[in-house]
């Protein structure tokens, strides 16, 4: 085997994912994810958080990583091995375990009428982490890792936990199959604001047993939370590299939008705040050149004729004309 590759946790090269949508009487098909490249190292945990507008394709690439859904096109391999070709043995038995999802909405994750502890030991014995006679062990450990322990929440129905603590038994239930690899989509959004930073703090501890895809709309938590960031655009990541770079010192006008909309309590900024972070319009998905240049405060002549090439400027990469040449 290739030992580049063994060296990488995950590896997504031109990553590309369509659906078909109307277009007036007929159905095209459009890149949700459209040819997104990036890869998370092996030797070290990192948190990678992906951010952009509601239909960036921040949903569609999580689905693909977790093996959810096939990609339409590119490459995607974790621990060197392409995901769509492992056979069902090697996806269950080892990447579903490798590989773990945390979901938005703890209240809708869990059946009310079920004690919290039924999915925490389904968990555990379907991915046969332990025997039944042994299943409290390996439950114990991963809700010890969220700050709760078996003992608290043996016997509870979910309405009988708040908000925080199911969201944190979730992610318990992840860490069930200790894996290398967490996707959390939105892990925060349906948590009030004061319940948000205890999450993503507890992301921070976990990472020293595993590397975490995080994706929010919320660049504040990113900051705080991110090792690196990717900002994503209309199935685009137009920008990626390390927060302090991305988020600190954005280079790409919609990053530099995004950053402006959230971080700016100015009301000035709030009718172009609103035109930022309008989604609806997929016109942008058929554009020529660059999908930004409807939007872009610095278009150029050449954005709406010429697809902007991947460009590495200041430590990130650049998905924009204005850098490279
Ligand atoms: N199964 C599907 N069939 C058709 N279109 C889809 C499907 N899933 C997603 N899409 C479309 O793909 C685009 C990207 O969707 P996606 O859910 O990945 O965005 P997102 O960045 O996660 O948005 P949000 O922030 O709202 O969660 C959207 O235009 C969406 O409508
Ligand atoms: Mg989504």
């Amino acid at each position: 085997m290739d030992r580049t590759r063994d060296s990488h946790l995950l590896e997504v090269e031109n990553l590309s994912r369509s659906f078909n949508v109307r277009r007036g009487l007929s159905s095209t098909p459009f890149l949700a994810v459209d040819g997104a490249n990036f890869a998370m190292p092996a030797e070290r945990h990192e948190i990678l958080t992906v951010a952009g507008e509601s239909g960036s394709g921040k949903t569609t690439l999580a689905r693909m990583i977790l093996g959810l859904i096939k990609p339409t096109d590119g490459r995607l391999a974790f621990r060197g091995r392409e995901v769509t070709r492992l056979n069902a043995a090697e996806r269950r038995i080892w990447f579903r375990r490798e590989v773990q999802p945390i979901f938005q909405d703890p209240f809708a994750a869990f059946n009310p009428l079920r004690r919290i502890e039924t999915y925490l030991y389904e968990t555990a014995l379907n991915f046969q982490i332990a025997k039944r006679a042994n299943v409290d062990e390996p439950v114990d450990s991963a809700l010890a890792a969220v700050g709760l322990s078996l003992k608290e929440v043996k016997g509870r129905y979910p309405s009988e936990l708040s908000g925080g603590q199911l969201q944190r038994i979730s992610i318990a239930r992840a860490l069930i199959t200790r894996p290398s690899l967490l996707v959390a989509d939105e892990p925060v959004s349906m948590l009030d604001a004061s319940l948000r930073m205890s999450v993503v703090n507890l992301f921070r501890t976990l990472k020293e047993q595993q590397s975490l895809i995080y994706i929010t709309h919320d660049l504040a938590t990113a900051y705080y939370a991110s090792d690196r960031v990717a900002i994503m655009l209309r199935g685009w990541i137009v920008e990626l590299g390390p927060v302090e770079k991305v988020l600190g010192n954005p280079l790409h006008p919609y990053t530099q939008l995004l950053k402006n909309s959230v971080l700016e309590p100015d009301p000035a900024n709030k009718v172009q705040t609103k035109v930022v972070l309008s989604a609806s319009d997929t016109e942008d998905y058929f554009r020529t050149g660059c999908k930004f240049a409807g939007r872009c405060p610095r278009v150029m002549d050449v954005c709406r004729r010429v697809v902007p090439k991947d460009v590495f400027v200041d430590g990130r990469t650049v998905k924009c004309h204005l850098y490279g040449n």
